[in-house]
């Protein structure tokens, strides 16, 4: 068995070849069950959770295994622990163990890119990410597998959290810069994608414009918003699986208030990718809410064991 540390994990997952073995996946219609959600009492401490999410196709399976330990930040260390193991589904051998934090960013970055290919205008080139931690570091690489991305923007509650992002990404060969505002940045962007841990929304709808792409990363409880009221209404409407609705904040919470009904979701992954769920209009604001699952850790695995296993 093949153990890749993070920078293998990342090197074994090209954008282009994830998003096209997810868009695979799903038009072939793979479902995964329910993840498994534990929690695991700590004393003297926060609870700590344990998720185990495993999928399988024909060919290759994994299991993700993840921790999150609040109390970790007294113990200066992150939160999110955890790791992927693929295996061989005709013999049940195991074939690898990934970085299970490197793994998430990049299937999480490929699954809004993935949207975003189906989704964004075609000319789609300003990006502002609303966030500067892991998974945003990973968006405008994904997002330029899709879309011809050419600047990207960055907001963070810490300002020196997007200012470093913008270093880091300017480093890297991208024209990145932090900016001091949403409300004035938000109306210049071509596509908006969040991922935050914001309890309260950030994305006003009042600031959209027509024409653009909204892509809602974060928030993965009902206690958690990125987008207010406004920002759903004046939207076309997308889900990853239609599991976001329950899990997230996001929509859990304007669907029990009436704010949207069920009826305003167009479509999940399955039906953008078949093209049954599409943008109506260059006029239209297309919003998608991702809150994850085991085909996007799938599509990801047998990538890493195609690509990155010699
Ligand atoms: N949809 C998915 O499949 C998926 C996958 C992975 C992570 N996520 C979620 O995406 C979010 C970002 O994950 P990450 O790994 O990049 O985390 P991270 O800790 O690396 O970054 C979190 C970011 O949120 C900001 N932030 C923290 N508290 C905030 C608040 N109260 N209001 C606004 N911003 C705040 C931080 O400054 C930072 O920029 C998390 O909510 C995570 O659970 C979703």
């Amino acid at each position: 068995m093949k153990i890749l540390d993070a920078a293998a994990t990342a090197a074994a997952l090209p954008y282009p070849m994830v998003i096209d073995r997810m868009e695979a996946l799903f038009l072939e219609g793979l479902k995964a069950p329910d993840r498994h959600h534990h929690t695991m009492p700590k004393p003297n401490e926060t609870d700590a959770t344990l998720l185990l999410m495993p999928a399988w196709s024909e060919d290759v399976g994994c299991v993700k295994v993840v921790t999150a330990t609040p109390g970790n930040s007294v113990r200066g260390l992150p939160a999110i622990a955890g790791s992927v193991l693929v295996f061989d589904r005709e013999t049940g051998a195991h074939l690898a163990l990934l970085d299970g934090a490197t793994l998430t960013a990049r299937r999480t970055a490929a699954a809004s890119a993935l949207a975003i290919r189906h989704l964004a205008p075609e000319n789609a080139g300003k990006l502002l990410l609303i966030g500067a931690g892991k998974v945003a570091a990973q968006i405008p690489d994904a997002f330029r597998a899709v879309r011809p991305v050419d600047t990207v923007r960055i907001w963070d509650i810490f300002p020196e959290a997007a200012k470093s992002l913008a270093d880091e990404l300017c480093a890297r060969g991208w024209n990145a810069e932090p900016v001091p505002d949403l409300e004035h940045a938000v109306p210049e962007a071509d596509i908006v994608s969040a991922a935050t841990l914001a309890t309260e929304p950030l994305l006003k709808g009042k600031w959209l414009r027509e024409g653009q792409h909204v892509d809602l990363i974060g928030a993965f409880t009902p206690a958690m918003r990125e987008a207010d009221d406004l920002a759903l209404q004046r939207s076309r409407i997308f889900v990853d699986t239609p599991f976001a609705a329950v899990e997230a904040g996001e929509l859990k919470t304007p669907l029990q208030t009436g704010a949207i009904t069920q009826d305003d979701i167009r479509g999940d992954l399955y039906e953008i990718c078949k093209g049954e769920a599409t943008r109506e209009g260059d006029d239209e604001i297309t919003l998608f809410k991702t809150v994850g699952n085991a085909i996007m850790d799938l599509a990801a695995s047998i990538t890493a064991v195609e690509e990155g296993m010699s």
